[in-house]
């Protein structure tokens, strides 16, 4: 063979490698695009221009290949298609969790034999669970919790000898626990399923709430009552009566056992009942809210209200500030409104004068502290000045009607900017403007805490953030907590509020702080703390985040908005690691408003 076969021979072999090798990453793109046109959501923000997949968001390559594939908290909804993820043989990770994905998993996920991590949990999947899994000989972490998988939990698991994490709960798997052998599992739960029987020797270690919600005993839970019944009696002489009592004794024992076994799975299943109708009212409830809010209401007058402060003669606005005045209680009445949104408080209107002029208007539910303590308070926020809160230009008092007058704010809250419309052709906010908006929040508290130890804002939550037309951040609502009650006892979907804060009208800076805390969390993720997803699962926005950092996974939490433009990633993280540190669960360890601005300025002054 001469040297030029030989060279020719080698450069075709080169080419052919590089095809194979194209063709490959080629097909796992395919498989991507099939994905993505099978289930709805966010993934539709990849850049399909981009012509390499693994620089598309979630996605990680290795050797040309797809390694990683996490996709959590997307918005992803219907089945898995077949044939699709399968196709994807090199992947280590698939992360599909906290979607609302659905179906039985697809059969070609057994191609997938170098997958060491598969997170499914928070999903809606069903059906048994699939016995491909038990051939994916690699895998080191599962998570199918938080779903409708139904059937035994097979005794085939053990074969998976590298599982270090099995993670089953809340779903509705029946049946014993089989005795399971994991050379190196560390964490393991199943509570929260229609489980009963033994729980296995080689798992009692394992802590109590791994096995909760099921109708399961034996370590760690208690032991099982059924067993001592079955102890044999030992026959002695004149114990004959003995034996016919304990017999009726053991026959007693057994029926209260059966008796007991029923009604708990009774009140298992009616606790899902329950749970389940309270989260349907729930999500229900944020829906009206969200139509209330949507709703552009126009009404020439505010329902009801000229009645009661026209009746009211001789009353007058108190107005703040050395600005002219410009409207009077006539105007204000006379004025066309329109609905902003119903808040907690009240509800907002924009007035439009005949002049033209527009101011917003908050008309409160209910003053829950007496006149003068309202007047003072009301005084006070009024007498503040700092461009970073919403200027409070008049107020009217009244016995059952109250009503403060803002400057209006015409692009809005920072709530509907982040979470309106998303994926509909919005402009993303960008990295920039997110830090402007948390420097202009920060300072705005900072003011409020510089007038006196007992000044707070008490509820600081994106909705309450409105925005000027150069995206400047006001703080609204200023003080109100305090002052207006009593239906708003602390609520369970809002996520902004502070562990140690069980009154809503007990307001304090170290709560503010908590609150600011979770809307960087809110501004970083582009999740809304009161999403509903996170309370499912009964976690908190800070909780969700802080479980994530901790398994190492920081970039997925980060809104796609912002990982997908911007090269910010230290900032963000830098963001990232304030925010956790304001929502601390105690008080003591948050630190105060004055640090987090500064901090916030610098990373503010390295973003423009
Ligand atoms: C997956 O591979 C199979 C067999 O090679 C092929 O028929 C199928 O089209 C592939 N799926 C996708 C989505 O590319
Ligand atoms: C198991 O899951 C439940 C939720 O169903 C949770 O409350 C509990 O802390 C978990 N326990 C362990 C050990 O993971």
């Amino acid at each position: 063979m001469s040297y030029f076969e030989y060279l020719a021979g080698a450069v075709m072999t080169f080419f052919l490698l590089l095809n194979a090798v194209k063709a490959d990453l080629a097909a796992d793109k395919a498989v991507l695009l099939a994905l993505r046109t099978a289930v709805r959501g966010r993934t539709l923000l990849w850049n399909t221009t981009e012509s390499s997949p693994c620089k598309w968001v979630g996605v990680q390559c290795r050797n040309n290949r797809i390694s990683e594939l996490r996709l959590p908290g997307m918005g992803l909804t219907g089945n898995l298609p077949d044939n699709t993820i399968g196709n994807l043989t090199q992947l280590v990770t698939l992360s599909l969790r906290f979607n609302a994905l659905s179906g039985s998993l697809p059969l070609d996920l057994w191609s997938l034999t170098n997958l060491r991590n598969l997170y499914l949990q928070s999903n809606e999947f069903s059906g048994p669970i699939p016995s491909f899994l038990f051939s994916l000989k690699n895998l080191v972490r599962l998570s199918l919790a938080s779903n409708n998988f139904s059937g035994p939990i097979s005794s085939d698991f053990s074969k998976l000898n590298r599982l270090g994490t099995l993670y089953l709960e809340k779903n509705q798997l029946i049946g014993e626990i089989p005795n399971l052998d994991f050379p190196g599992l560390v964490q393991f739960n199943v509570s929260d399923n229609l489980l009963v029987g033994n729980i296995p020797e080689k798992l009692s270690s394992m802590p109590e709430s791994a096995f909760v919600g099921n109708a399961l005993c034996g370590r760690p839970l208690k032991s099982c009552n059924g067993n001592g019944t079955k102890n044999k009696f030992r026959f002695s002489v004149g114990m004959i009566a003995g034996i016919i009592a304990g017999s009726v004794v053991v026959v007693l024992a057994i029926l209260v056992v059966l008796f007991l076994v029923c009604r708990t799975r009774r009140g298992i299943k009616e606790e899902v009942r329950v749970y389940r109708s309270s989260k349907e009212t729930e999500v229900a409830k944020i829906n009206k809210e969200k139509n209330a809010e949507d709703e552009d209401n126009l009404s020439s007058t505010y329902p009801g209200l000229n009645e009661k402060v026209g009746s009211a003669s001789g009353k007058k606005l108190v107005y703040f500030g050395k600005t002219e005045k410009g409207f009077d209680l006539e105007d204000l009445l006379r004025a066309s409104a329109e609905v902003l949104g119903k808040g907690t408080f009240g509800t907002a209107y924009k007035a439009i004068f005949d002049t033209g002029m527009v101011v917003a208007v908050k008309r409160l539910k209910e003053v829950a502290v007496p006149e003068k303590v309202y007047r003072e308070k009301i005084e006070a926020v009024g007498n503040m000045n700092h461009e970073n809160l919403v200027p409070l230009r008049a107020y009217y008092y009244s016995v059952g009607e109250n009503l403060l007058v803002y400057d209006y704010m015409p692009m809005g809250s920072l709530s509907a900017l982040l979470h309106g419309n998303r994926g509909a052709g919005r402009t993303p906010l960008n990295w920039k403007t997110r830090t402007a908006i948390a420097l202009g929040a920060a300072r705005g508290i900072s003011y409020i805490h510089s007038q006196g130890s007992t000044f707070s804002h008490g509820n600081i939550k994106s909705s309450n953030i409105l925005l000027t037309t150069s995206y400047q951040a006001c703080l609204s609502d200023i003080g109100l907590a305090q002052l207006v009650g009593p239906n708003t006892s602390p609520n369970r979907l809002d996520g902004y509020r502070a562990p140690e804060v069980t009154d809503a009208r007990k307001v304090s800076q170290k709560g503010d702080v908590y609150s600011f805390g979770v809307l960087l969390l809110e501004l970083l993720t582009g999740k809304a703390p009161t999403h509903t997803f996170l309370n499912e699962e009964g976690v908190d926005l800070p909780r969700w985040v802080q479980s994530i950092v901790k398994e190492e996974w920081t970039a997925e939490v980060f809104d796609v908005e912002i990982l997908k433009y911007e090269h910010a990633e230290e900032d963000m993280v830098q963001l990232l690691q304030l925010a956790i540190s304001c929502s601390a669960q105690y008080p003591d360890k948050r630190p105060p408003m004055t640090e987090i601005t500064q901090k916030i300025e610098e990373l503010h002054v390295s973003s423009v």
